[in-house]
């Protein structure tokens, strides 16, 4: 989700405003997925590199984080989608981590939907801790091992899209990206709509995976 930053400075306003408003269009697009066919999205919004930014734009996304959770709690039930944020969260307020546990343990049992937000994630240290993981029940690791212990097992993205105009995968599922499609889009964040999202799914659907065999 990048461009939330650019988008504030055009309007002549604070990044924490880009922040707020793209917060905003998370549930949205979401269901905008899940409308033409998509069952699992994961929605980067920190990076463990963001994390070096500085404290008060820190501060602020986890309280969006906060707030997001509480206003779509209802919208998570009604709908059947199971919630979990992925990343490293030992650095999160108490607070805000009982309400993501609440949220994650009260829509644990749903399998329509997923929705994850990857909140101070990184590829890296998504690989590190599966390892570590493994290593705790496991004397070697092999590729099933580790798959296990990842954030997402082994549920890989078939398409990931950036927007805000950057060609780079910033530490985002390294593991799991082995195969995936690649989508960069120049709209920045809140500005992203559903006709982008029906673009991206047209274009996905008109790209012939192979997975490295010969078709
Ligand atoms: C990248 O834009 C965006 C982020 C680092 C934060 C993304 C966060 C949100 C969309 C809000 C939080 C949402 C939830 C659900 C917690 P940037 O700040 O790098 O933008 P720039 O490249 O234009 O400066």
């Amino acid at each position: 989700m990048d461009g939330n930053g650019r988008w504030a400075k055009s309007l002549g306003q604070s990044r924490q405003y880009g922040h707020q408003v793209g917060s905003s269009r998370v549930y949205e697009i979401f269901k905008a997925c899940t409308e033409l066919g998509c069952r699992t999205a994961t929605f980067f919004a920190m990076s463990s590199e963001n994390m070096n930014r500085n404290e008060a734009e820190i501060s602020f996304i986890s309280q969006l984080l906060k707030s997001s959770i509480n206003e779509h709690f209802s919208d998570l039930i009604d709908n059947k989608i199971k919630f979990k944020v992925i990343g490293d969260l030992s650095s999160l307020p108490n607070k805000i981590l009982e309400i993501i546990q609440h949220a994650e343990n009260e829509t644990k049992n749903f399998s329509a939907y997923n929705l994850n937000i990857a909140y101070n994630y990184g590829g890296h240290w998504d690989i590190i801790n599966a390892a570590n993981l493994a290593l705790l029940n496991h004397k070697q690791i092999n590729y099933e091992t580790l798959c296990k212990y990842l954030s997402t097992s082994e549920n890989y993205p078939d398409l990931i899209v950036r927007t805000g105009g950057y060609k780079r995968l910033s530490n985002f599922m390294l593991w799991q990206a082995a195969y995936s499609e690649f989508q960069f889009l120049d709209v920045l964040w809140p500005d992203i709509s559903k006709n982008d999202i029906e673009s991206i799914f047209h274009n996905y659907e008109n790209t012939q995976r192979k997975f490295g065999l010969v078709k």
